[in-house]
Order: C-alpha cells, then sequence, then structure tokens
C-alpha cells in the first residue's frame, strides 16, 4: 500500500507542473462544460470545485492515490465499527447517532441503535419538558436562559449549531456557552441574567476536565448562594459518558444524559451533548439535523468517489497540501450566522489530523492538518481577503453560501450573494498589468502615474476555491454541512495514514498545567526547577501583584 501512496503522489507531482501551466481563467474558456463537469450535488446542495487549480487528469490522479491509500476499505471499516481509533481501542460510530437506515450499528458484537433512540428520547423529553413550562426553576419560574457549560467539543458544536440555527430557537428561552476557565466567561455570560430562570448543562463526555469543572463549581456556588442548596437539583443538569462522577456532583439521575466512549468530543453534537441545542430548537428540528447528516454518511458510504463530496473535499486538500505545500485553508461562510463554523471546524480538523505519528507507529514523511481558519463575509473582505488576494501565500478557500436568507432581508441576502461570488470570481480570474493598464488609461492617468500604480494593482488570480451552494440554512442543511466535514477530515486522514480519532497532543499542556498551578497559586512556592522563562514569568506576575 505505501509503495502505491508513494507512486501516486510522484505522479501528482509531476502531474502538477503541467497543470502549473494553465490558468484557471483559461481552463474555463477552453471548456464551455467546465463548471458542469467539476460539482457534485446531495439534493439541492451543490458542490461547485470548478474554480480549483485541476484538470480531469488530476481528479484522475487523486482518485489513484485515494484507491492506494485504501479509502474505500477505510471508510467500509469505519462505517463497520471496526475500532478504527487503534490507540483509545475503539470504533468511532458518530454515525450511529444519525443512523435513520433501519440498519443495525454493532459495537461489540451488540446492536446499539436501541440505546441510542433511547437516550435520544430521554434527551427529546427534557427539552420538551423546558420548552414547554413543565419543567421550572427552584421558585417555580419556567426557564429563560439555558448556560451549556463545557469546552471542545462540548461546547463548540452546540454553541456554532445554536447560532447558525437561531431562527428556529423558541422565543424568550435564549441559550448561553461558557468554555473558558478565564472567570470573565461565567461572569460576563451570567451577568445579564436572572438566576431563578436559568438552567445549566454541565456538558463534559469525561466530567473531569479542568475547565468545564472549575465553571461547574462556580456556577453550582452562585446558584446555591442564590436561591439556597436545595435548588441545585433544579437548576442543573449534565451530559456526560462519565456517569458516576456526574452523581458526584449531585445532579439527579432523572437529568444525566448519557452518550458513549465511542462518540469522539469533536463528534459529540449529534448525541446528548446537542442537549442545549434541542431546548433551543425543540426534537423536531433536531431530528432534521440528525437526518441531514445521516444523507451525507448514506452519500458517503455509497457513493462513486468521483461523485463524492466528501472524498472530493479532502483529496483537493491533499492536493494543495501535499502537492502544492499550502500550509492554510480557509472557510469563509457568507451566512453571518455561521460566524462559529470556522471555529468548530478547527477543532475538527486540526484535533483530528494535527498529526505527526502514522496509525502504525511510525513517523508521517508527508504534511498533514492545514491551519483552518475563516471569518465570514462580508466581514472577512475588509479584513484579511488583502491578503488571500495580493498575498505571497496561496490560501484555498471554502465559501459557504445559501440560495435564500432565513429571516433576513432579501436585498440583503442579494448583496451578500454577489460579494461572495465577486470574491470567488476576482481570486480566481485576477487583473493582468495589461488590463490594470488600460484601466489607468481610461481614468486619464498620466502615462508615469499609470506606469508607478499600476503593479500595485495587479492581481495574480489563479487562488483557488470551492463553493457550497445550498438553498437555506435550515436544520437538515446545518446536519449536512457539519457531516461533510467530518467525512472529508476523515478522508484526509485516510490519505495520510493517521488516526483522527485521538488526541494525545492536547494531553501535555494538560498535565503542565496542573503541575503549575499550585505554584502560582502560592506565592512563596518554589520556581526551582522551571525552565528561566517560566520561572521568570510567574515571579514577574508576583512583583506585578504584590505591586
Ligand atoms: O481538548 C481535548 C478534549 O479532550 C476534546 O477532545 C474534548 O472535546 C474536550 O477536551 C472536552 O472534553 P470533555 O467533554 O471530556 O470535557
Amino acid at each position: 500500500m505505501e509503495r502505491d501512496v508513494t507512486a501516486a503522489l510522484a505522479a501528482l507531482e509531476a502531474h502538477r507542473v503541467e497543470v502549473g501551466h494553465h490558468r484557471i481563467a483559461d481552463l474555463f474558456d477552453a471548456d464551455p462544460d467546465r463548471f458542469g463537469k467539476f460539482q457534485a450535488r446531495l439534493g439541492d446542495l451543490l458542490f461547485d470545485y470548478s474554480k480549483h487549480r485541476i484538470t480531469e487528469a488530476t481528479l484522475a490522479h487523486l482518485l489513484t492515490l485515494a484507491r492506494a491509500a485504501k479509502l474505500e476499505e477505510r471508510r467500509d471499516a469505519l462505517f463497520a465499527g471496526e475500532k478504527v481509533n487503534l490507540t483509545e481501542n475503539r470504533p468511532a460510530l458518530h454515525m450511529a447517532l444519525r443512523n435513520f437506515s433501519g440498519r443495525p450499528i454493532m459495537v461489540d458484537g451488540r446492536d446499539v441503535t436501541g440505546d441510542v433512540t433511547a437516550e435520544r428520547e430521554k434527551m427529546f423529553a427534557f427539552a420538551r419538558g423546558i420548552r414547554e413550562g413543565v419543567i421550572r426553576g427552584a421558585r417555580g419560574g419556567a426557564f429563560t436562559d439555558v448556560v451549556n457549560i463545557g469546552i471542545g467539543g462540548s461546547d463548540l458544536g452546540p454553541a456554532m449549531a445554536a447560532r447558525a440555527l437561531s431562527p428556529f430557537a423558541q422565543p424568550g428561552l435564549r441559550t448561553h456557552f461558557v468554555a473558558n476557565v478565564d472567570g470573565a466567561d461565567l461572569a460576563d455570560t451570567l451577568a445579564p441574567l436572572d438566576l431563578s430562570t436559568t438552567l445549566f448543562i454541565i456538558s463534559s463526555k469525561t466530567f473531569s476536565t479542568q475547565e468545564t469543572m472549575t465553571n461547574a463549581a462556580s456556577a453550582r456556588a452562585l446558584v446555591a448562594a442564590a436561591l439556597g442548596e436545595d435548588a441545585i437539583g433544579d437548576h442543573f443538569c449534565a451530559v456526560s459518558t462519565k456517569l458516576d462522577l456526574v452523581a458526584k456532583f449531585g445532579i439527579q439521575s432523572d437529568r444525566v444524559f448519557g452518550f458513549w466512549d465511542w462518540v469522539g468530543g469533536r463528534y459529540s453534537l449529534w448525541s446528548s451533548i446537542g442537549l442545549a441545542l434541542a431546548i433551543s430548537i425543540g426534537p423536531k428540528h433536531f431530528e432534521d439535523f440528525l437526518r441531514g447528516g445521516h444523507e451525507v454518511d448514506e452519500h458517503f458510504r455509497t457513493a462513486p468517489l468521483q461523485e463524492n463530496i466528501p472524498v472530493l473535499m479532502g483529496l483537493l486538500g491533499v492536493w494543495y497540501r501535499n502537492v502544492w505545500g499550502l500550509g492554510a485553508h480557509a472557510v469563509i461562510p457568507y451566512d453571518q450566522r455561521l460566524a462559529r463554523f470556522p471555529a468548530y471546524l478547527q477543532q475538527l480538523d486540526m484535533e483530528s489530523n494535527g498529526k505527526s505519528v502514522r496509525r502504525g507507529g511510525g513517523l508521517v514523511t508527508m504534511a498533514t492538518a492545514p491551519v483552518i481558519w475563516g471569518e465570514p463575509g462580508t466581514n472577512g473582505q475588509h479584513a484579511f481577503f488583502q491578503m488571500l488576494h495580493q498575498g505571497t501565500d496561496i490560501v484555498p478557500i471554502d465559501f459557504l453560501l445559501a440560495a435564500e436568507p432565513v429571516a433576513a432581508d432579501a436585498r440583503h441576502h442579494e448583496l451578500l450573494f454577489s460579494n461572495c461570488l465577486a470574491q470567488a470570481e476576482g481570486l480566481m480570474r485576477g487583473r493582468s498589468r495589461h488590463e490594470v493598464d488600460a484601466i489607468l488609461k481610461k481614468q486619464g492617468l498620466s502615462a508615469d502615474a499609470a506606469a508607478a500604480l499600476a503593479p500595485h494593482k495587479v492581481f495574480a488570480g489563479d487562488r483557488p476555491s470551492s463553493l457550497l451552494l445550498y438553498r437555506r440554512l435550515d436544520p437538515r442543511m446545518l446536519g449536512r454541512l457539519v457531516a461533510l466535514y467530518e467525512h472529508k477530515v476523515f478522508v484526509q486522514a485516510a490519505i495520510w495514514d493517521i488516526n483522527p480519532f485521538d488526541q494525545w497532543g492536547v494531553e501535555l499542556g494538560k498535565e503542565l498545567a496542573s503541575r503549575l498551578g499550585p505554584i502560582v497559586s502560592d506565592d512563596q512556592a518554589s520556581t526551582q526547577g522551571l525552565d528561566g522563562s517560566t520561572a521568570g514569568l510567574i515571579e514577574y506576575r508576583r512583583s506585578l501583584r504584590g505591586a
């Protein structure tokens, strides 16, 4: 297998030289059907990848690479519940949380679909109770605010989705998300809230994450102080796989929603970790969200590789990362409510594929996860797009765009839509010196002034982008988008031969923070044994606080 992957990559390297001779704009001119050829659909979702530095031969080479890496076999193993998360000896079966196929999903020889449905129904019943005001606070008031306390996958998913689907939220029931151990996060979130009508969800797969446990303890103390210790049972619920630890925190067992160790943290939005979202948008919309994810699972599982959107997204990423050597990838939603989607993807992509060791333990021989970043358009246009257009680095982009707005002005949306297409076009076509000269001449600039200004107005172009165009950002569409990126990440992990489902890289920082904690807390504690910088910084802090 390894030899085949190396050969496929070498063929892609050679092919790149040839593609490098063609401008994307020229490829469009040469083939009037380019847009038709380089697109894939899933229902009304269109994935346009025609504005890339690719030809049909490129695709053929990339598919050869996918086959050499045994992508289809890996995908099938994933869906079959094999223990693909090798270092943690477990399967990765987030697809079981959105499985409407009627097919069993086996974990250790047992079908887990019944457990999944039962836990989901329990969550939905609770969500309904909150929404309908049947479940109330200790003082008898219906809940008006829900605060999810969690971090990483126990925060980013529900926070991103609640914002994306805010038009579907129940009026008068607001959701908030507290993640950072910085007390400002909790303090600023709670400042405007009435604790007597606030429900806290402690979301933590392990129920031991320092940030979450610290915020949870502080929130608990605040509620106890404001409403009395007896109010805790009414104002707290939890989502975790560690039911024993939750019980110790004092949360009633009928308010604990479980999930399973075969659901990775960054894939857990589909599980009870979505409780805040389910309360906000209601069970029906939450189920639509799950169904959107399921549609993508079926597509990923069955569509031929050349029509398979997550496969194409993953392979295009590999083309730029490994063959062109590009280290960043931007995701720019022209959809304000997807403002947190890039942050969500940062965890999904970089925590999954930010690895240097192969599944078997050897070092990787090619670059893995690029830096994923992004902000919504049009705001980004007035911030970092200058660099995207004229900077020295090329950053491939995914644009996300709806055909129609949800609960927003149609005229605004037309402008938004035009801006997105204009940026993608401008990045691809650029503007040549010849065109600039003609424009400046027409503007009446003197020859000298035009010659001085012209180089600054030239755009190299050939800056690639994909565009995901969907009807509207509703729960089903959001489910599709999230699942597409989940599987894209999986595709790249398969090519790079890494395990996307563990996250050992997060551990070192956690370990060191707990070592430094007591030294920071105690001004008398010795800093001996620490490196000079760390010791110096702690001592400088002491001096500032002393002063
Ligand atoms: O940051 C590492 C991590 O383990 C993530 O993978 C996870 O989503 C996050 O911490 C939160 O973990 P937990 O849900 O166990 O609190």
